[in-house]
């Protein structure tokens, strides 16, 4: 086991950690997938069947995303202040298409599940910051092609972004913590075993266990927005 201080450290989030936000989570009972199915939203097929459908959920969230009161929490500003003061490097993962970890100040950041604030041209490739709602019709700015644009997030059965970046950094950490996941959805809930094996120090800051749990060192269990201010606050002190 490796010495944490002061180590690389690799951090994973996922919808909890915005949940205290004022943004929906996946599987707890108030989720998404409890009134939308993955299937009809989230899968190239479902692009394929009924690109406005698809459009829709996103334009949905996506608005959601830009209203005032949906701001970064005490939970993402403490991880943005760790990757200012700690040490050693902080490389932050998320599962999340928000925005919310920019804003706090996280820059040592990958969206390996995309960014819903941005969309993709599927006839030139090129990905551009995207506010508005997208249209069937819709433009893209890069090439003048209407109507072959995509939000740019990863559907199911398709590959995440920055994965060879994110298991080299999963080989040489020496902390792994996972912040706000469920530890459902692959590969991300494979990250846990893959710092373990480079002997990565695991720890779990979630609201309550995962599924995953037997597979970390640690776990604290309790809301983000006041568990990770107080971790950040503690390993700050230690390094100190
Ligand atoms: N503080 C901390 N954790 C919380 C909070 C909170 N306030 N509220 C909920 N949680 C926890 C829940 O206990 C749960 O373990 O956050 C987790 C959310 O799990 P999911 O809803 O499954 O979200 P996530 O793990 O991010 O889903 C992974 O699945 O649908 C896909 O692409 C989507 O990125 C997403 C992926």
């Amino acid at each position: 086991m490796h010495d944490p201080q002061p180590g690389k450290i690799v951090i994973l989030t996922g919808a909890g950690i915005s949940r205290e936000s004022g943004l929906a989570t996946f599987r707890d009972p108030d989720g998404i997938w409890a009134t939308v199915r993955l299937e009809e939203v989230a899968t190239p097929e479902a692009f394929r069947a009924n690109p406005a459908r698809v459009h829709a959920f996103y334009n949905a969230r996506r608005s959601g995303l830009l209203e005032a009161a949906v701001q970064p929490n005490p939970a993402h500003l403490a991880l943005a202040r760790l990757e200012r003061d700690w040490p050693g490097e902080v490389l932050l993962v998320t599962q999340n298409i928000d925005d919310l970890h920019e804003r706090a100040g996280s820059k040592n950041l990958i969206h390996m599940h995309g960014e819903l604030l941005k969309t993709r041209c599927l006839a030139c490739e090129a990905v551009i910051a995207w506010q508005g709602d997208l249209e069937l019709d819709s433009l893209c700015p890069a090439c003048g092609e209407r109507g072959r644009l995509r939000v740019n997030v990863v559907w199911f059965g398709e590959m995440p972004f920055e994965m060879e970046r994110i298991y080299a950094a999963l080989a040489e950490c020496d902390l792994f913590v996972s912040i706000g996941t469920s530890g459902n959805v692959y590969p991300a809930a494979g990250f846990v075993a893959e710092a373990r094996a480079g002997g990565a120090h695991t720890l779990e800051l979630n609201l309550e266990p995962s599924e995953g749990r037997r597979l970390f060192d640690a776990g604290r269990y309790g809301p983000a927005g006041e568990l990770v201010p107080a971790w950040v606050e503690e390993l700050l002190a230690d390094a100190a």
